[in-house]
Parts: C-alpha cells; structure tokens; sequence
C-alpha cells in the first residue's frame, strides 16, 4: 500500500472537507448489524463519525479509532448534535491502526469502512479479527475492483479488495462467513455527484 494513504494525506483531506462523510451511517452496516444486540463496537477508521454515531444511537457502547485528529474533532462535534446519550456511548480514540493493537477478543462488534492503512491491510484486518469476542461479529466493507476508478480517492488498485479476498483472511476452523459479497448502492460524492458504488461486503461470526 502507498504512503500516499499515510496520515498526511488524511489529515489534509478532512481539512479540505468540513462534512466529509456525513450523509449517514453506511447501509451496509444497516443491514448487517441492524438486527444484533448491541454491546461493545470498535469502529476501526471512523472517519467523521457517521457510522460510530448511528452504533451509539442504537445502544452499542463504541470505541471510534481514527489516525485523523481532524477526523475525530469533526466527529465529536457531530456526535454533540445527537444529544448526550449519543455522545456518552462513544470514546473517540486518536490511533494508527497499523500499530495499536485492540484488546483481544474483547468487542461485540468490530467493523470497518473503506479503511486503506499504508501498511499491510492483511495485519491491520488480522487485530481487528483478532479484537472480536467469541459469538462476536466482524463487518469489513471496502472497495470492491470494479468500483469506478475516477471516484473519491479509490484511483489506485491497491485499495481495491474482493469479498472472497477478505474472507480468506478469517481461519475456517474459528469463523462462520455470513456474508461475503459484492454490492452497488447509489451515493452522492462530496461534489454532489450521484453515483453507482461498488463494496465488497464480508461479515462473519467468530465462534463461541
Ligand atoms: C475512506 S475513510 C472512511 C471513513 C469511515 N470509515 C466512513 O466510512 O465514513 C478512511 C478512514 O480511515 C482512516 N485511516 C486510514 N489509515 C488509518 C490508520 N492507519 N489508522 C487509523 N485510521 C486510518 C482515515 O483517516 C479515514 O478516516
């Protein structure tokens, strides 16, 4: 992965946009996690917060993990508009990824979106595997190939990740893959674009 995706460049693209990714929670944690019990959520490249927000306001106490601290303070203000109930199940937690370790086996739920450490994903996919609390789910969604190579930043191939790339990551004797597919959905682009974005969707259950 390029240094280009480094903390830098994230810092300077939030700066760049106020409201980054506040359009909503992503759909695809909608439809994955919208029917679990809440508990404990790591929220692993929260962004400006859309999805730790939408976890929190339905119950789930969130741990919200970004490299960006411009990222986080757009996210914490964001969270203030929710109310204090919103604001209170979440700890926003300035961190790389690629070198923070989360507690083992300890989340209910850990997920990520669109997250392109610029060191190996493979290690960064691992901990997060590795931080899911046996009965525990695991949400990854990222860019599938055939996402359109002129939107947002996903120019380059090694953002791109299939569903079977990303379950082969997850050992067979200790996971049930529930879902490990690609996807389209209509999003608007940070330009007022409308688009066709394609995920690569993999959700998976650690046994107990
Ligand atoms: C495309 S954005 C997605 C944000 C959010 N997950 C969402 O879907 O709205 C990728 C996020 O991952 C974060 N990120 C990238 N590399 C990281 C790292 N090594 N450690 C922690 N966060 C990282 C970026 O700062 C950015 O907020």
């Amino acid at each position: 992965m390029s240094a280009e995706f480094g903390k830098a460049y994230w810092e300077e693209r939030y700066r760049g946009h106020t409201a980054l990714h506040r359009s909503g929670p992503n759909p695809q944690l909608v439809a994955e996690v919208g029917d679990l019990r809440p508990g404990t959520a790591l929220d692993a490249g929260c962004g400006e917060g859309a999805n730790a927000i939408w976890l929190a306001s339905h119950g789930w106490r969130v741990t919200a993990v970004d490299i960006a601290s411009t990222a986080l303070r757009h996210a914490r203000e964001y969270a203030e508009t929710f109310g204090d109930d919103v604001v209170s199940r979440i700890d926003w937690a300035e961190a790389d990824l690629t070198a923070w370790t989360p507690a083992e086996e300890h989340f209910d739920l850990v997920c990520a979106h669109y997250v392109h450490p610029a060191a190996s994903r493979q290690i960064v996919f691992r901990r997060l595997a590795a931080a899911v609390a046996p009965g525990g789910t695991l949400l990854i969604v990222d860019h599938h190939p055939s996402h359109e190579p002129a939107l947002s930043h996903a120019t380059v191939p090694a953002v791109h990740i299939t569903p079977a790339e990303l379950a082969a990551g997850l050992d067979s004797d200790r996971w049930d893959i529930a879902v490990a597919e690609a996807r389209t959905r209509p999003a608007t682009d940070s330009d007022g674009c409308e688009n066709t974005l394609h995920d690569a969707v993999l959700r998976a259950r650690k046994r107990p």
